[in-house]
């Protein structure tokens, strides 16, 4: 059996025709750029998103650009967010020239902090005051909601009210999640999304959305995404030129009704996942060390070789009012690299996401950050694994992937 980390093919195969006569309609009509198929998809998302204001734009990497450059961060100023995420999220920030602070992760959803992000803005943080950041000069927090489950925002909003900073959720994983009753990207004054092929929401190629609270700071991002230009010509700001395409629009125009019956079969294979790893006697509970230790990696780690950690839904979860639409499936193992290459030679998908956090980046060091700065984030570097998880997954791969799975943990220790 081959059971691919995502399968696409099964996703297409289901609505070829409807994507076939989209893109025929663009064709036809000759007009690629903005225009009609790309403010009806904005019209969409905002509604599913409940959001005030929605535009398209190139990537999620540039929704987190126009977001800071909306805010008109300066070179200088910090913005706080995880170190372990995507690349993207601290880059754009350092793009526009502020500096990213990072704040470590709660090991069971491996999203950010919130008591972390207080000891930064109340000046209490060994690492922030250590490389001299001014809490004063953070201007916003970047929270990304990993894996599709929602960072802990009640604390962050609090937090960001109380300090008066600007709030920008990385939704790039995370549309149609939910948290206390509330979408992603419904919280902060900008929810920034990504649909890169393999997101839960995919396009057939680059596409971003930032959605956006303000009017004026719409305005604002909406202008920014074409060359800062209004009108046309006339350069009020510096922007760029981020803009979805409408092939783009179309193909997500066809995808966007499915995506709650997509999110829920999702939700039912991590359930299954769940089940089956129960069953098999091969789960453990996170370590203290994973969650208390303030040491790089505490050697020897506590996690047990034939044994691996479930994922947790904390905001997530259905009695906290909340959805993790399973982005990702994610565990944590010991011997991580080797269990995936165990893997992949029975034909089983797996990937790492991510494996050095951000504040190890070489592109990063100059800023003086040491290893052990983040030790939960280096500790998730090391143990998470992300397993085969999108809606059409069958029953039959699920429980070939468990059986694998942990038949090669009962071959450690
Ligand atoms: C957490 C996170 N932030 C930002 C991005 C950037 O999105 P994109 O690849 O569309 O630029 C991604 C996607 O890869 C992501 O996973």
């Amino acid at each position: 059996m081959n059971v691919p980390l995502l399968d696409l093919h099964a996703q297409y195969e289901q609505i070829k025709p409807e994507v076939k006569t989209a893109i025929d309609v663009v064709l036809e009509s000759q007009s690629f750029i903005m225009g009609s198929t790309v403010k009806r998809f904005e019209a969409e998302i905002s509604n599913y998103c409940n959001a005030e204001h929605a535009f398209g734009c190139a990537s999620g990497s540039d929704a987190l650009l126009l977001a800071l450059m909306a805010i008109d961060i300066k070179p200088g100023e910090y913005v706080i967010t995880t170190p372990f995420t995507f690349f993207a999220t601290a880059g754009a920030i350092s793009r526009v020239g502020a500096i990213p602070v990072f704040a470590d992760i709660e090991p069971n959803s491996f999203n950010i902090d919130p008591s972390e992000i207080e000891k930064i803005l109340s000046g209490e943080h060994p690492v922030a005051s250590r490389l001299g950041v001014d809490p004063k000069k953070v201007r916003a927090i970047i929270p990304v909601h990993l894996y599709g489950q929602m960072a802990d925002m009640n604390p962050i909003m609090d937090l960001a009210k109380r300090y008066k900073l600007y709030v920008i959720e990385d939704a790039a994983q995370a549309i149609g999640s939910k948290y206390d009753g509330k979408q992603a990207g419904e919280f902060g004054d900008f929810g920034c999304f990504s649909f890169f092929p393999s997101k839960n929401l995919g396009a057939y190629g680059d596409g971003g959305l930032i959605t956006v609270k303000d009017p004026d700071l719409a305005k604002k991002a909406d202008i920014l995404r074409t060359h800062g230009a209004r009108p046309k010509y006339h350069n009020i700001y510096v922007g760029m030129n981020s803009r979805l395409d409408a092939m783009q629009a179309a193909i997500l125009s066809v995808k966007l009704p499915y995506l709650n019956e997509w999110s829920e079969k999702r939700r039912e294979a991590a359930e299954k996942y769940n089940l089956l790893f129960t069953e098999s006697g091969y789960i453990t509970d996170i370590p203290d060390c994973c969650t208390t230790c303030e040491a790089l990696g505490k050697e020897p780690c506590d996690l047990p070789s034939n044994r691996l950690v479930l994922p947790k839904e904390q905001t997530g979860a259905p009695a906290n009012n909340g959805k993790h639409i399973y982005h990702q499936y994610t565990i944590r193992v010991k011997n991580r690299d080797e269990i995936m290459k165990k893997l992949q030679k029975k034909s089983i998908g797996s990937a790492v996401y991510y494996p050095v956090p951000m504040h190890e980046q070489q592109c990063y060091a100059e800023i003086g950050f040491e290893s052990h700065d983040f030790p939960k984030s280096v500790c998730a570097a090391n143990q998470a694994l992300s397993l085969p998880i999108y809606p059409e997954i069958s029953e039959d791969q699920q429980e070939y992937v468990v059986s694998t799975l942990t038949k090669i943990l009962s071959e450690y220790a």
